[in-house]
């Protein structure tokens, strides 16, 4: 029997993450929604991620007083209400105005961190200030230190106390679906054009205010002319440091006294690095799927990481979490907790505020649903006990 998945109309009708994305779908151009939606090349690593979870199958126990249950976890020493951050995703302002400030409400509502990616298009002092969550700051390290010293500096003066060190992207992915959609470099081809048009109410919303979303976050370091999207996209992209290494980590241990995050680790060695240097954290992670294809999924190698650091990083994974028994299966192989990317992003622009909001929701519910039929009160009580590898 097919199953029957949303037919369009009001988003909050949605019942899971993969009928908000075809929310999101309806809501959007074909190129914002390809931008947000694509992985890289054939997509291998995207489908990658989504199966990694088939191969694992819960075990509940039975006959477990699980009236009470508690989804909370400690991260960096303050408490969550969900084993949930949401992760950084540039560009967010394409999906909808000011979705840095709506999806920081959103992880705020939830009592749930928020990280705002280097080239967002709010700055870090008004998502701090009118997002109202646990703010951390993601960092792309750019060839001109100085940049970086810059941001280390506002990331101290707004309070953020986590800075998320990307390590995946210096070279960018070879993102063929949303390179289609351009005729050349930022140059929307007709089709796309034509289907911009047929979506009158993003237009209103997202590009009558201002224009095109430009990346307002570090626009202070861009020359003069290079600072709407579509310069700036290219002009950061031939600025990312190519060259980082671990010496480059040490340098930044240096210079940052609050938590860092390692974002980008897919084996074991480097996991061990990271804690070797000083690293509070890492995410296990291959960036959805967005950058090197045929990698392997990071649920994959989460067990071997896990097992390895558990007891001196803390260990968060993401890439290709949709349901919330995904994020359990995460939590029984060892990670501490989960970064969430498209998922609150679909929500972002099929709802705003209101979106970001119920893709959250969706995701804790079905978290503690699966906690009361698993028979394990507790997020903290998540063990390899309550998994088996399919086939066993
Ligand atoms: C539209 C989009 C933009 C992204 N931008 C960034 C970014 O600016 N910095 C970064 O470290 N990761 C970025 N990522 C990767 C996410 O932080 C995260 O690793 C990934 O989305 C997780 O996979 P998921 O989307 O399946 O949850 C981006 C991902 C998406 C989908």
């Amino acid at each position: 029997m097919k199953r029957k998945v949303y037919d369009g109309g009001d988003f909050r009708r949605t019942r899971n993450i993969e009928e908000l994305r075809l929310a999101a779908k309806r809501w959007l151009p074909n190129f914002v929604f390809e931008y947000v939606d694509s992985g890289a090349e054939d997509e291998l690593t995207l489908r990658a991620n989504r199966h990694a979870f088939d191969a694992w199958r819960l075990v509940p126990s039975a006959l477990v007083d699980t009236t009470v249950r508690n989804s909370s976890v400690t991260l960096f020493g303050k408490p969550a209400a969900a084993p949930l951050v949401i992760a950084p995703t540039g560009y967010n302002g394409m999906q909808r105005r000011d979705a840095d400030i709506l999806l920081a409400r959103a992880a705020a509502q939830a009592g749930v961190p928020f990280t705002l990616s280097t080239v967002s298009n709010r700055t870090l002092e008004d998502v701090v200030a009118d997002g109202g969550a646990r703010t951390w700051l993601q960092l792309y390290m750019l060839r001109d230190r100085a940049v970086t010293q810059n941001l280390l500096e506002r990331a101290r003066d707004t309070g953020c106390d986590t800075l998320v060190l990307t390590v995946d992207a210096v070279h960018y992915g070879n993102r063929e679906w949303d390179r289609r959609s351009y005729r050349e470099a930022m140059a929307l081809n007709w089709r796309n054009k034509l289907d911009v048009a047929l979506h009158p109410r993003w237009i209103r919303n997202v590009l009558i205010p201002d224009g095109t979303p430009s990346f307002v976050n570090i626009a202070r370091y861009l020359p003069e002319g290079e600072r709407r999207a579509a310069n700036g996209a290219i002009f950061i992209a031939r600025q990312m440091d190519t060259a980082l290494d671990w010496e480059a980590v040490r340098w930044l241990r240096d210079q940052w006294r609050g938590n860092l995050v390692i974002k980008g680790i897919l084996n074991v060695d480097d996991a061990i690095a990271s804690a070797q240097i000083g690293a509070e954290g890492i995410v296990v992670t291959n960036h959805g799927g967005r950058q090197l294809d045929t990698t392997v999924a990071s649920l994959d190698v989460l067990p071997d990481i896990a097992e390895a650091c558990r007891d001196r990083l803390t260990i968060l994974i993401d890439s290709g979490f949709r349901p919330g028994t995904d994020i359990v299966k995460a939590l029984c192989l060892g990670a501490h907790g989960v970064m969430i990317g498209r998922a609150t992003a679909y929500g972002v622009a099929a709802g705003g505020f209101e979106g970001a909001a119920h893709a959250l929701t969706l995701l804790t519910s079905e978290i503690d649903r699966t906690l009361g039929q698993l028979g394990c009160p507790s997020v903290a009580g998540l063990s390899r006990r309550y998994l088996t590898r399919h086939p066993a």
